[in-house]
């Protein structure tokens, strides 16, 4: 009934042909599995008559001790030639993909590391803002009809009869007073760089964004100073060959106040037919001369001192640049687009 001698020997046969632990795994499937070998010849132990089956069940048990044994050998030999394998120490190492900035990161330590080979200092102002600074003191009292641009976002906090209500701050221009009233007595020249919030969505624009304030005052600051700072940014960031121009605007904090484009760099500045900027020419920032009130607001005597802002985005700055069209790209976390910077 039980053959234990030829079992064993037909198993030491297929051992001697297996070359691999996944063979070796079939055969141990094959002898010791539910349906294998010795689970077969335990079902068959109703068939031998009562008085043998005691003797029947002690020879499978050690037929199954001898195939573990058998196997056991088998794996051993398998993985010390496995590790026996010649080592090629002149083989190149195992790489792993390496990370990098982020384009929006990379983009603003960038625009920081220009202002600053200038003398601006980089400072960040609060993203969790009162009204105040954010409106108030930039000449834009309660009601003002200005504020509507902004639509800002509130937040669920108690409000200051002075502050107002806490918002999520909708530019960076609400870090200039703060910034004058910290330094106190001008010069002032700094970059304020933090996240803006708006509730707008679409391809140019995302509710979360950056910008990036620029600030200088000292006595006899004008136009002239704020013209050659920009022209000097674009051609840092854009290239030798862009050219800045300002636009008359409005603000309510800038006296008088700026667009300002710089050239295409798609067409060269030529605009015929461009599909970027149809003119020549892209819109860059907001800027201007410090309003008076706001030097006041910011403890600054304006007939001692004046002084000029700008304000704009780095995401825009980056699309400009690369002609990325899409704003939510950037900040959607796809890897498939990240990998590519
Ligand atoms: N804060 C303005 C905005 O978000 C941009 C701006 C305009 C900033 C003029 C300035 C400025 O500093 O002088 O639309």
């Amino acid at each position: 009934m039980l053959d234990d001698k030829k079992l064993t020997k037909e198993l030491i046969n297929s051992l001697s042909s297996v070359t691999n632990l996944k063979d070796l795994e079939l055969i141990e499937i094959k002898y010791l599995g539910r349906n294998g070998v010795i689970n077969d010849l335990l079902k068959k132990i109703k068939e031998i008559p009562v008085g043998d089956r005691k003797e029947y069940g002690k020879k499978i048990n050690q037929l199954k001790q001898e195939i573990k044994r058998l196997l056991e050998t088998k794996r051993l030999e398998l993985s010390k030639k496995k590790s026996d394998k010649f080592f090629d120490s002149t083989l190149p190492g195992k790489t792993y993909p390496k990370g990098s900035l982020h384009p929006i990161t990379y983009t603003i330590e960038k625009i920081a590391s220009i202002f600053q080979k200038i003398g601006f200092i980089r400072v960040s102002y609060p993203e969790v803002e009162w009204e105040y600074f954010a409106f108030e003191v930039l000449n834009m009292p309660k009601d003002h009809p200005a504020r509507d641009d902004f639509e800002t976002f509130f937040i669920d906090a108690p409000s200051d009869k002075k502050m107002g209500k806490v918002v999520l701050t909708p530019h960076t221009s609400s870090g200039q007073v703060r910034e004058m009233r910290r330094v106190k007595t001008p010069p002032i020249r700094m970059v304020n760089i933090v996240k803006c919030y708006r509730p707008n969505w679409d391809i140019t624009h995302n509710p979360m964004f950056y910008q990036f304030e620029g600030l200088c005052i000292d006595r006899s600051i004008n136009i002239a100073h704020l013209k050659g700072t920009i022209d000097y940014f674009a051609k840092e960031f854009f290239g030798e060959d862009r050219k800045i121009r300002l636009r008359p605007f409005h603000f309510q904090f800038t006296e008088p106040s700026f667009e300002i484009d710089v050239s295409c760099g798609v067409c060269g500045g030529k605009g015929v037919d461009c599909h970027v900027c149809k003119s020549g020419w892209l819109e860059l920032a907001g800027a201007g001369m410090v309003h008076p009130e706001v030097l006041r607001a910011g403890g600054i005597d304006p007939n001692k001192y004046s002084g000029w802002a700008f304000g704009f985005g780095p995401d825009r700055c980056l699309m400009m640049k690369t002609g990325i069209d899409n704003i939510r790209i950037l900040y959607n976390g796809d890897v498939r687009f990240l990998e590519q910077f």
